[in-house]
């Protein structure tokens, strides 16, 4: 008797772990860090185009494999009850039944039915959002994936930046959607900000194409979606959804070069000797490294080491003593710097606004 009971108990616990293990896997993708406006991460919650479109194919998804669960669990449920076994079970054989027509066609037809209904709808879904065409004032932007960081290049505007990707607000009157190369710049990353879209890989000798729509300005967190080493879990990424005006200024403050602090002059003079200018540049200057983020707008960047922590004068100069203690495996060594080298190149650092 014990035996019996034991497989229906042990599926019930399979569907549970499964469930809990499904729904916190698109529930808690939330970045460790607090200091986003918006930490919403869940496909439920779309606020632009595309997202909405996975979003409806999503409950379409979901109520159909819900009302099989129903269905099937519901009669297994009964079935387990109703026929369990009673006293005097030992002594008599149940019915046998062989076949049944009826039966078996149902059971064939009907899942055809609905994997014929979610085909349909998913090509559709597939096919309005890879099929959409640029409108002539889309904004065009690259963005490359690095281990473990974003390069976010406007290649019409002349703008590069990182890690945090700066649109404007998509409006019923003037629709301003964000069109995004995705580039790798070493093995595949993924790019994914639920509440924007759907998540699309970023894969080395490969441009792949995908777009945002943003119909509510705010901020919006993201994260690498493909495992791509030690730090992929900190990948994290931004993108800031501007209204129209907000967006202009903020171009208009990104195609500055940064302005010169002459007090800083010395912190600029280390900083230009030592060997970070092979990986970062700094528009205007002889910094033209492209390993690393560029640099020329770095403090008006909201985080530092892509997303892990808040980019504040403490951060900074804990990162550039030794990244390794903030994000350990991090491609920028530790080096070296004397504190009083360190001091110079964050004071020069925190000019770059
Ligand atoms: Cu990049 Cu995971």
């Amino acid at each position: 008797m014990k035996l019996r009971l034991r497989v229906p108990t042990g599926f019930a616990w399979v569907f549970a772990t499964a469930f809990v293990l499904c729904s916190t896997a698109t529930f808690s993708s939330a970045p460790a860090f607090a200091a986003a406006p918006n930490r919403v991460t869940s496909i439920f919650k779309p606020l632009s185009t595309p997202a909405q479109a996975v979003y409806e194919i999503s409950l379409l998804a979901l109520a159909i494999c819900g009302a099989i669960f129903l269905v099937v669990g519901g009669l297994l449920a009964y079935t387990i009850v109703r026929f369990r076994r009673r006293p005097g079970d030992e002594v008599r054989e149940p019915p046998q039944v062989y076949g049944s027509n009826q039966i078996e066609l149902a059971w064939t037809v009907i899942p055809i039915l609905i994997v014929f209904v979610l085909i349909l709808a998913t090509a559709r879904t597939i096919y309005d959002v890879q099929g959409a065409i640029p409108p002539a004032d889309a904004l065009n932007v690259t963005v490359v994936g690095h281990q473990w960081w974003w390069e976010i290049r406007y290649p019409k505007l002349g703008i590069v930046t990182a890690n945090e990707l700066h649109v404007p607000v998509s409006e019923t009157s003037k629709r301003r959607p964000t069109f995004l190369k995705l580039e790798s710049a070493d093995v595949a990353h993924s790019f994914w900000v639920p509440q924007l879209a759907g998540k699309t890989d970023v894969i080395p000798n490969r441009q792949n194409l995908m777009w945002i729509e943003p119909i509510q300005p705010g901020t919006y967190v993201g994260n690498c979606a493909e495992y791509c080493g030690m730090q992929h879990a900190r990948m994290l990424l931004r993108v800031i959804v501007h209204p129209p005006e907000d967006f202009e200024r903020w171009v208009a403050a990104q195609q500055e070069p940064p302005v010169g602090d002459p007090q800083m002059v010395a912190g600029r003079d280390v900083f230009f000797a030592t060997s970070c200018v092979n990986c970062h540049a700094i528009r205007g200057t002889k910094a033209m490294g492209k390993f690393g983020p560029d640099l020329t707008h770095l403090m008006s960047r909201q985080t530092l080491g892509a997303g892990v922590v808040a980019n504040t004068q403490e951060n900074l100069q804990t990162w550039v003593r030794d990244p390794q203690h903030i994000k350990p495996g991090a491609l920028m060594p530790n080096m070296q710097l004397t504190d009083n080298e360190l001091d110079r190149i964050v004071g020069y650092l925190l000019t770059l606004k």
